[in-house]
Order: structure tokens, then sequence, then C-alpha cells
């Protein structure tokens, strides 16, 4: 088995947003950044500062700001030509997975040219520098991850690209920046990086060191998570499930997500669920079910969610205590909205069973992913 721990992308933690970015790109020696930024963090006072303090740096600026979520290929492809013709050098992603995502695929294509589609099959064969992620949502870690998710606007598919050489060249990590995000927004995020971590954990592609990564990721998580719900402004809660959830998107690139994230991935592009919702409802099935291959770590899992474990239990009994212990986290603790807010039934979820079964990450699993178990995981999605 092949060991691997590799990290690439600069980390800044930081109070001071304009500092810090104008500190990159005079060192860096950018001269005009497109700026990818989410609509709704375009006009908050600190992103305000931030524009004033480039101009007064005489650090000349585009701004991008088209961002819609779960973003499709024609945006990414579109805003690329435009930073060419605006002659950008560089490209600072501000907002949260959407917008990061859709800056590392303009960065992409303007380095190499073509559709950010044609990176779905083909490789990312040149290393595209110039990517400073600033993430105003603490869940999906695209800003250290080496992962793109575009969606094709004709068949509504979600496609992954991954890429090594698309990482971002700085992860600028800057807490005030989450305080706007709503509770709602905050819990669901914050379990899409508990899924990254608890996948990573049980994926195919964990290792030793991963693992300790992980477990501290999760830790982190039941920690601060339920603080940053309650209190939006709580700045150390922010903070740490800021660096949770950028550790997570580290952890995609070394250990990968597993059958969770497949059935997000086709259930959220088909219904709109949203991602960190979508994998929090795939997490406790897949949990559940993997104690059966694994039942020593789903149990880890268990304990860091505070669940306790009588002596000689099954491995059915260990998967549905840590389960269960998960969903009470998600439901009790978050207060995460129920998935009858999406009015589906439990046929069209069965619907999707081969395609989950399909999907790119599913083998990852440690389990053998068959239609009898994509079944029974798409019975317990909820
Ligand atoms: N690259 C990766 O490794 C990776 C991993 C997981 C998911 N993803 C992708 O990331 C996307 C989801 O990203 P996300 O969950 O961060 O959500 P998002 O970027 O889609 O944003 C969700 C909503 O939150 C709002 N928002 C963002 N920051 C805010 C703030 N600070 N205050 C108030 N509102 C704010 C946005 O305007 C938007 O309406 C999906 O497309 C998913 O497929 C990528
Ligand atoms: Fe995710």
């Amino acid at each position: 088995m092949e060991f691997k721990l590799e990290q690439k992308v600069k980390v800044i933690v930081t109070h001071e947003l304009d500092n810090t970015i104008i500190g990159i790109l005079k060192s860096r020696n950018y001269k005009k950044p497109m700026v990818a930024i989410d609509k709704f963090l375009l006009n908050t006072t600190y992103i305000q500062k931030l524009f004033k303090e480039l101009v007064n740096n005489e650090i000349d600026y585009y701004i991008y700001d088209k961002i819609i979520s779960d973003p499709p290929a024609t945006i990414v492809d579109e805003a690329a030509k435009l930073f060419l013709k605006h002659q950008c050098d560089s490209i600072i992603g501000i907002g949260g997975g959407s917008a990061i995502d859709t800056a590392r695929g303009i960065n992409i294509v303007r380095t190499l040219g073509g559709s950010i589609i044609d990176y779905v099959s083909e490789e990312v064969t040149k290393v595209c520098t110039g990517l400073i992620a600033v993430p105003t949502t603490s869940g999906t870690g695209s800003e250290l991850s080496n992962a793109l998710i575009v969606s094709d606007p004709l068949t509504h598919e979600k496609s992954a690209i991954l890429s090594n050489n698309a990482v971002s060249e700085y992860a600028v990590l800057c807490p005030e920046l989450v305080i706007t995000l709503p509770s709602d927004m905050t819990g669901a995020t914050g379990l899409d990086a508990f899924s990254h971590a608890a996948e990573g954990y049980t994926s195919k592609l964990s290792s030793p060191i991963t693992d300790a990564i992980c477990e501290k990721i999760m830790y982190l998580i039941v920690k601060y998570l339920p603080r940053a719900v309650r209190d939006g402004n709580d700045l150390e809660a922010r903070e740490r499930m800021m660096v949770a959830a950028a550790l997570g998107g580290w952890m995609l690139n070394n250990a990968g997500t597993h059958v969770g994230h497949s059935q997000a991935h086709i259930l959220g592009a088909c219904y709109g669920i949203p991602h960190g919702m979508a994998c929090a409802y795939a997490l406790p099935g897949t949990l559940k079910y993997t104690a059966e291959v694994n039942p020593q770590k789903i149990k880890e899992i268990g304990l860091i969610l505070g669940a306790d474990f009588p002596e000689d239990l099954s491995n059915t009994e260990i998967g549905d205590i840590t389960s269960n212990r998960l969903k009470w986290f998600r439901d009790t603790v978050l207060s995460l909205n129920s998935i009858d807010t999406f009015h589906l039934t439990r046929e069209e979820i069965l619907s999707h069973s081969e395609e989950v079964s399909m999907e790119r990450f599913a083998h990852n699993s440690q389990m053998e992913i068959t239609p009898d178990l994509t079944k029974k995981l798409l019975n317990y999605f909820g």
C-alpha cells in the first residue's frame, strides 16, 4: 500500500484579510487579480474594505460575481474568457465551495484553454498557479482540496475534476468572513466537513497518517460546530471550524470520500439538495453498513460523537449505535432540517441505486458495492 500525505497549499489563518491578500499579491508580483466572489459577500463591509485597500495599494482588479451554487460549466467557461479579456494574472476565489470551485475551474481554463468539461476526462497537464482561495463557509474544504465539482447545465449531472496541478496556491482562512453564514447553512456545511473526515477515515485509501488527521477533524467538529450553530459570532468556534473544514479538504486529496458522497452527488444534483445536507442524510446509513466490514473504526467515530458502547457488541449493533448517535448530533444538537422538506418519496430515492453504484467515488468504500447494498443505503438515506 502506498502511504501518502501531500500538502501543496500555503495556508494562512488571519484576522486581517486585506493585509494578508495584499502581502500575497505583492510577494508573488501579481498585478491584476480577478476576484471571483459570491454575490452575497460582495457588499459586506469586510470585502468592501479589501477593495478599498487594493485601490490604496494601486492594485488593479476585476470582479466576477455571477457565481451560482453547484457551478455549471458554462459559468466557468464564460468567466475564463473574461479573465483573459481583462488581462488578469491571478484569481482570488471568495465564497463557499461553489465560488472556490468556480475560481479553480477558471484558473484551469485560463491556463490550458478549452472548456472545463474537457478536464473531466483529460488530465490537467500543467501546474495552474495564482489561485488564492478565501472560504466563507466551513464545509467543502475546496480551499485545500484538489477537487472541483461542475454541473452540466443540460443534464444537471455533477462531475468531479481531480488534479493536484489545480490546487490553490494559497488558502486564506479568515473567520470573520463566516460570521454572516446562517445557522442552518453553518450546520449543513459543517456536516459536509464531518462527512469528509468520516468517509476519509473509512475509505479504502485511508492510512494511519490520514486516520490521525481525520480523527482530529471529527473531534473539532463535534466540539465546535454546535457552538458555531448556536452563536454565529463565536469567533473561536468559527476559527476552529474553518481549520477543521480546510483539513477535511486536504483529506479529500489523501484519503478520499466514498459511497456517502456518491449518494450526495447523485441525489443532490437530481433534487437540488444542498451538498452539506445531502451528505448529512447519506452518512448515517454509510456508517451503519460500514460497521459490517470495519467495526473498529465505526466504533471510534461513535466514541468521538460521545456514544457509549457496552462490551461484546455485534458489528450490526456497533453500526446502529454510531449511526443513531450521528443522527442525534445532526437532528437534536444541530437541528438540521429533515429530509421531509424535500418532499421525496422513497421510490424516487431508491430509483437512483444503479447511478450511486456507478458514481466515481463509490468504490473507495471498504464495502463491496452491490445493487443490494446501494438499495439498503438509499433506504436509510434521510
Ligand atoms: N472542491 C471540493 O473538494 C468540494 C467538496 C465538496 C463540495 N464541493 C462543492 O461545493 C459546493 C457547495 O459549497 P458550499 O456548501 O460551501 O456552499 P455554496 O458555496 O454553494 O454556498 C451556499 C450558500 O451560502 C451562501 N454563503 C456563502 N458564504 C456565506 C457567508 N459567509 N454568509 C452568508 N451566506 C453565505 C452563498 O451565497 C450560497 O447562497 C457544491 O457545488 C459542491 O459540489 C466541492
Ligand atoms: Fe463534500
